[in-house]
């Protein structure tokens, strides 16, 4: 029996559960296949519900598919912009303790991932990680989802990153251990993942039959990959290093012949925005292999999903 994530929170990849990872996939199925018939929903298990979005961060993807889910399913987004001075008017608590007084959940995007974990300590109504310098849980939900309805499983595929052991990568390698998958990264020096990460994603493979693999060379590490996942070398908040960045990333475009490396069947990933002609080719991105913008489509089911588990009437 799998445990019910009524009022649960999602901050991190590591805090689903195998069987939970599962129920949010069939739940985002489900709403993915009906609203591809009939572009609504014809339950509205979030009516009356109310949801802040806090972004501090820029965004299409996120902020569009937290709203527009909370729409379809008969709840209401509220968007708290740079209005609420959030941290500068009036601290991270404060915030959280009149927020739970009014609305039922909170979304945010924001930089230090300690805001979100104090946020979600402060308040007793759900807060949902819409990324952090450290994570992008609902990103890997909706990449594996990709996965999933594209091999028909996840459990041995391997899914090699290239690039920057980013956030991106971070949920990656939690979630993907987690459902007994192989995930790989290929990074420069001086840019790989945090090393409390991967001590956490070592732990969660050791028991689920999957694995973590680090190292350096794409040309080694892409063989046997049923997906090469990129994103960008810049992330959000590192602007001052772009110039150290680019030059550091030279060697790490996921372009045809590295795919054709990986694999006749392997497919290419992205979460978008992308920098083509740097992390990835156009031709890779734009081309028949490239899944990403199934994992852009996933976002709003499996964000749906949650919040229909997390805020739905029991
Ligand atoms: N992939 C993603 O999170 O996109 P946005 O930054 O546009 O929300
Ligand atoms: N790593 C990127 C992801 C954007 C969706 C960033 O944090 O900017």
């Amino acid at each position: 029996m799998t445990a019910s994530l009524h009022g649960r929170d999602l901050l991190s990849s590591a805090d689903l559960a195998r069987a939970e990872y599962e129920r949010v996939f069939d739940t985002a199925s489900e709403l993915k296949r009906e609203f591809r018939e009939t572009r609504r929903h014809a339950a509205q298990p979030l009516a009356g519900r109310n949801v802040a979005l806090i972004f501090e961060k820029q965004s299409l993807r996120t902020r569009v598919t937290f709203e527009a889910g909370l729409n379809q399913l008969g709840g209401h987004a509220l968007h708290l912009g740079e209005g609420i001075g959030f941290g500068v008017r009036e601290s991270v608590a404060d915030i959280a303790h009149n927020l739970e007084r009014w609305i039922d959940g909170i979304v945010i995007r924001t930089f230090d991932h300690s805001v979100v974990t104090e946020l979600a300590l402060e308040t007793g109504i759900p807060v949902f990680n819409a990324l952090t310098d450290d994570e992008h849980p609902f990103q890997a939900l909706a990449d594996l989802l990709a996965m999933r309805e594209h091999f028909g499983g996840l459990a041995g595929r391997v899914l090699t990153f290239i690039g920057d052991g980013n956030n991106v990568y971070h949920s990656l390698a939690l979630a993907g251990a987690i459902l007994g998958m192989e995930i790989r990264l290929a990074h420069p020096a001086g840019f790989g993942p945090h090393a409390d990460i991967i001590a956490a994603a070592e732990r969660l493979a050791a028991s689920s039959g999957g694995k973590i693999v680090v190292g350096r060379n794409p040309l080694e590490l892409a063989p046997g990959s049923d997906a090469l996942y990129t994103d960008v070398w810049v992330s959000m908040g590192q602007e001052a290093q772009s110039h150290a960045r680019v030059a550091a990333f030279a060697g790490y475009c996921v372009d045809s012949s590295l795919l054709e490396l990986a694999g006749p069947d392997a497919v290419a990933m992205h979460c978008l925005p992308a920098h083509r002609g740097q992390e990835i080719t156009a031709e890779v991105l734009d081309g028949p292999r490239s899944i990403a913008l199934e994992q852009a489509e996933n976002r709003l089911h499996v964000q749906k999903a949650f919040l229909v588990e997390s805020l739905g009437r029991e």
